[in-house]
């Protein structure tokens, strides 16, 4: 008697590859191994064999039978590998692109948004070190070590143990973290000759206590301006075309007399608009500004009857969180998914 081993081992094949989770394996493997089984069929066959057939069919038998358990142990073990799989939760494909939007932060926005609209009348930007020294934030700007302004923005000082080599310091004077953008006025000046028309935005620190509207780090963009017969009339058409930009045709400004070390006159500009929702229509300060005090031209080598200039100076995020609705500063350091969607395109 001959049989067919291979085709008996193919058509379990067969049968397995359809086979997609237990029960059916377990009943392919009955089919073929069980005690009604195929294997088994052959088996009994033996009986019937001649004396001389059956070592060799036997052994034929027992070979297919090998070969049929091996492919049952790949396919049991394919089996677990997919239920643990399973197991774990969807499936994760890392080809596939991904399809979430991500955005730009709001106050990296404020910032893109104000520098485009100064650009349209001619501004440039300008950035000066977070890291700066006492000449450049205070004395350089008419505050000398004894002016009360100073105690009002006092700031965080480096120890003299930390060596702050890449901010040249003028004798041993402090290394500070810059207390408002204004030294960025100095940098420039001192750089370069007359007309000048920048901005610059940057990080500014204050030892503050955080709360709502209080943040030890935040964000100011000040303004410098120095050309031929410049006047207060230029410093307001400028923020008062500044502020329609940004908030529309019926936004106002005004200004108010205020001081500043640095500028004289200086002024405290106020404005108001009708889509600032509960403060709509209501005078909000935001800008502290004036003309470039004589004293600030003569430590930079500017002749101050040749040249006169202005300047302003107002913080970023407060100009966020009025735009945006947002009534608590730590919102915009706080890097929570669910704030920073709403701003993403
Ligand atoms: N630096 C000032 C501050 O931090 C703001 C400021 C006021 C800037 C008047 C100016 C200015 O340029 O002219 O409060």
């Amino acid at each position: 008697m001959e049989c067919d081993f291979k085709g008996l081992v193919d058509r379990a094949r067969l049968d397995l590859d359809v086979a997609l989770d237990r029960a059916g394996f377990e009943k392919v493997k009955a089919d073929f191994l069980g005690p009604n089984g195929q294997v088994k069929a052959l088996f009994n066959t033996l009986a019937s064999a001649g004396k001389e057939e059956k070592p060799r069919l036997g052994k034929l038998i027992n070979e297919c039978k090998a070969r049929m358990e091996e492919i049952f142990v790949e396919k049991l073990s394919q089996l677990e590998d997919s239920e643990l799989s399973d197991s774990l939760g969807p499936k994760i494909d890392p080809s596939v692109p991904i399809v979430a939007h991500g955005g730009i932060h709001p106050l990296s926005m404020m910032q893109e948004t104000m520098a485009e609209i100064f650009r349209k009348i001619g501004f440039t930007i300008a950035l000066g070190p977070e890291i700066e020294t006492v000449w450049y934030c205070y004395d350089a700007l008419n505050m000398d070590e004894s002016h009360p302004a100073r105690d009002a923005i006092d700031t965080l000082y480096f120890s003299e143990s930390l060596c702050v080599k890449n901010v040249p310091r003028r004798g041993d004077e402090h290394h500070i973290l810059r207390s408002q953008t204004s030294t960025v006025q100095v940098r420039t000046m001192l750089a370069e000759k007359p007309p000048l028309r920048i901005i610059s935005p940057g990080r500014t620190f204050r030892r503050d206590t955080m709360d709502a509207t209080h943040s030890a780090n935040f964000h100011q963009c000040e303004g410098l301006v120095v050309d031929q017969g410049m006047s207060v009339v230029d410093l307001k058409s400028v923020l008062d075309f500044f502020f329609k930009e940004l908030l529309g045709e019926k936004c106002e400004t005004r200004f108010r007399p205020s001081f500043f070390p640095f500028t004289e006159p200086s002024f405290e500009m106020d404005f108001r608009a009708p889509n600032m929702g509960k403060l709509s229509n209501q005078w909000i300060e935001v800008v502290g500004c004036g003309m470039v005090h004589p004293n600030v031209f003569s430590v930079v080598g500017y002749d101050s009857n040749a040249w006169s200039g202005y300047a302003f100076g107002f913080g970023i995020e407060r100009l966020a969180m009025l735009m945006c609705g947002v009534d608590d500063i730590r919102l915009f350091y706080q890097n929570d998914a669910r704030f920073l969607k709403q701003f993403a395109a």
